[in-house]
């Protein structure tokens, strides 16, 4: 079975100019211990569709469709009954981890504050597990170091503090939303191995939430591009990755800033991301697509299977992206 199973996932917000279609019918599925890139530019939905699943959308927004996690619809779920499942199963991390940190607050206590809320532990037990979850993310000298507050790290390790922190439930999903954008290239790469570490230690399943495809590659399995609020193609990330087809994806992979090429401007996609209250009634990409035919702006395409385990949504055949 699925870990996590979505079904035309929408997220709609109410502002005084009108409704904000952020999240425009969603579907896909998570195997345990998969893990998943979501990736496309600002604005796309990446967050809103990831806070849906962990009921932490604005007062304003509010989900339809439906969200399976482990079997159990988490849709219509009261604020009470989706907080037991959350923390018991599903974590997430941010761009900024002293969002989350308490500034005046010591690690250990923050760590340990987790695990005898949701776990019952004594205080002595907690701290010891949470030393072992700082080992696992690699924090040096983790015995002592848990003794210090966030302030006194640099923001790769605090990152890793963050992490650490997301894993003392043993959740089956981590969702992390930009986890390196913050950082600077080394750091980043090293928090991606610290990932690699994590699921492989503990099985967990991963969604990567990211604007750079550069840290999608060789991380992920699986590959889902999202503009719009909807998703234009999906599938294996090195399939994707070598052969999109989807004029989106084929954009977005030529604004990558490659190494083997000395680029002296980014490239990136001509034209403006949509307005996610007034999206055009086809396909939301139309507006700036290369490949644009009459049929695009008016009709919506559907997110249909094509080649091996890939889905797509365009109305060019597979064979005519160029
Ligand atoms: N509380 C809110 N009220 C109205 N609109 C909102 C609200 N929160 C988010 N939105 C809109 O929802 C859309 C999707 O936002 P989302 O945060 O999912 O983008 P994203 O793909 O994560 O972008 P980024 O890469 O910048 O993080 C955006 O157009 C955003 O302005
Ligand atoms: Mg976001």
């Amino acid at each position: 079975m699925s870990l996590l199973e979505i079904d035309n996932l929408r997220v709609t917000f109410s502002t005084p100019d009108g409704d904000v279609n952020a999240v425009n019918g969603m579907s896909y599925a998570l195997d345990p211990g998969e893990t998943l890139a979501i990736v496309g530019e600002s604005g796309s939905g990446k967050s809103q569709g990831a806070f849906a699943m962990m009921g932490l959308l604005a007062r304003n927004g509010r989900a339809t469709g439906s969200i399976k996690f482990d079997g159990k619809e988490l849709i219509g779920l009261s604020a009470d009954a989706m907080n037991k499942v959350r923390s018991a199963k599903m974590a997430m991390i941010f761009q900024d981890p002293m969002t989350s940190l308490n500034p005046y607050i010591r690690i250990s206590d923050q760590m340990a504050e987790v695990l005898t809320l949701h776990k019952g532990m004594s205080k002595k037990d907690a701290i010891s597990e949470s030393v072992r979850m700082l080992d696992a993310v690699r924090i040096p000298d983790a015995g002592r170091r848990i003794r210090s507050f966030p302030h006194e790290f640099s923001g790769g390790m605090r990152q890793r503090i963050m992490i650490a922190m997301s894993l003392l439930c043993q959740p089956r999903l981590l969702i992390a939303d930009e986890p390196t954008t913050a950082l600077d290239v080394t750091v980043q790469a090293q928090i991606m191995d610290v990932l690699s570490d994590i699921r492989r230690e503990f099985g967990t399943a991963i969604i990567l939430i990211t604007h750079d495809l550069g840290v999608v590659a060789g991380f992920c399995d699986r590959t889902l591009v999202m503009y719009g609020g909807q998703i234009m193609e999906d599938g294996p990330t090195d399939d994707v990755f070598a052969s999109p087809s989807h004029p989106y994806t084929k954009g977005l992979l030529q604004a990558v800033p490659r190494l083997d090429r000395i680029e002296t401007e980014l490239k990136t996609i001509a034209g403006e991301p949509p307005d996610m209250s007034r999206l055009p009634a086809g396909c939301p990409f139309s507006p700036r697509c290369a490949q644009v035919q009459n049929i695009c702006a008016s009709l919506r395409p559907e997110l249909v299977a094509h080649g091996d385990a890939r889905r797509r949504a365009c109305h060019v055949p597979v064979a005519e992206v160029v």
